[in-house]
């Protein structure tokens, strides 16, 4: 039996940061040393471009989102890394699947009907600032699962929706011309998987609280300084399940460090020192991959480099099967 694919994008806009690194970034390396399954990982700058007209912006988070990957450890013997954009089969697909989707189905996409919802409520024409890249994105996502085959899909909650347009997409094709793809799964990480940002809310850079991955030292320390808390005094016992300071210590360290700091916010750590204490341990884990990462950052080519190699292996599955489905709509080569 074949292995299953486990496959997931990143839209390259922004500098990843301890959420992205929690919630994706970890469990794609994790799941990506198992041997029982086929990993593919990538850079979605087409995707980028929906949200994204600065050319330096996507261009600097596709490089230092892929050196974080990269320094974090992701093994790409193991896994199929590359960028979207390298594959243009899948745009072709893109195509394939534009012309099976139903416009009344992306009607539905959440974040199509929030631009437009937005737009009424301000008493503007519906179709304000909609592009349509933007009513196309379910589309473009849906290229990307079903160009690999993928069966699982790690996302977050809100790109559930997405996932279910894409069977939805992949059984009509099937459906029309016969049995070419599967179905792909999401697959969503626990809520443990979402990190609190500065404010306690969910760290998002849409709600600017986030805190970089890769902050050069000293100022890593001063944003994680800036996690707010309540004003009780050092020596006031502290609640740790309602602290942000404790949620994110707990999110890095083992049951057995978590369970003594949780005794150390009981007995009332002061503030300060717990945010030290976070500080230093995740300092620890991150100074290595850090210096790693600058060394990269430095070196684009080196990145470019392991981006190729993803591109050389991700086309050796995309190309053949493309041309199938060519054939299979009526548009391949003359025989
Ligand atoms: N839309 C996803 C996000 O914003 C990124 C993405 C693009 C993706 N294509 C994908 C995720 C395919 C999984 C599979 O998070």
């Amino acid at each position: 039996m074949a292995k299953p694919t486990v496959l997931t994008g990143i839209t390259t806009t922004g500098t990843p940061h301890l959420g992205n690194y929690v919630g994706a970034i970890r469990p794609a390396i994790e799941a990506s040393k198992d041997p029982a399954v086929d990993s593919y990982l990538f850079m979605a700058d087409y995707h980028a471009l929906i949200k994204c007209q600065d050319p330096e912006r996507v261009r600097q988070s596709s490089l230092e989102v892929a050196a974080t990957w990269l320094a974090m450890g992701l093994d790409t013997q193991n896994v199929v890394f590359y960028r979207q954009s390298d594959v243009p089969e899948i745009a072709e697909l893109n195509w394939l699947l534009s012309c099976v989707a139903s416009k009344g189905l992306l009607n539905r996409a959440h974040a199509y009907k929030a631009s437009v919802d937005a737009n009424l409520e301000e008493g503007s024409d519906p179709d304000k600032g909609v592009t349509m890249g933007l009513f196309n994105y379910p589309i473009l996502m849906a290229a990307d699962m079903l160009m690999f085959n993928a069966s699982k899909v790690p996302v977050g909650k809100d790109q559930i929706q997405h996932i279910e347009m894409a069977r939805d997409m992949a059984q009509r094709f099937n459906h029309l011309y016969g049995e070419h793809f599967a179905l792909p799964e999401a697959v969503v990480g626990d809520d443990a998987a979402v990190l609190e940002g500065l404010d306690g809310r969910k760290m998002s850079k849409s709600y600017n609280n986030t805190i970089p991955l890769f902050l050069p030292e000293k100022k890593f320390r001063k944003l994680i300084m800036k996690i707010v808390t309540n004003s009780l005094e050092p020596g006031e016992p502290k609640d740790p399940d309602t602290s942000t300071v404790f949620a994110i210590y707990k999110a890095f360290a083992t049951q057995k460090e978590t369970a003594a700091m949780r005794i150390r916010y009981e007995e009332g750590v002061s503030w300060g020192e717990a945010k030290q204490e976070l500080f230093e341990y995740l300092n620890a884990i991150l100074a290595e991959p850090r210096e790693r990462y600058n060394e990269l950052l430095a070196n684009p080519a080196e990145v470019e480099q392991a981006l190729q190699e993803g591109a050389v292996k991700a086309r050796a599955y995309a190309q053949p099967f493309i041309a199938r489905l060519r054939q299979a709509v009526g548009i391949g080569a003359m025989r």
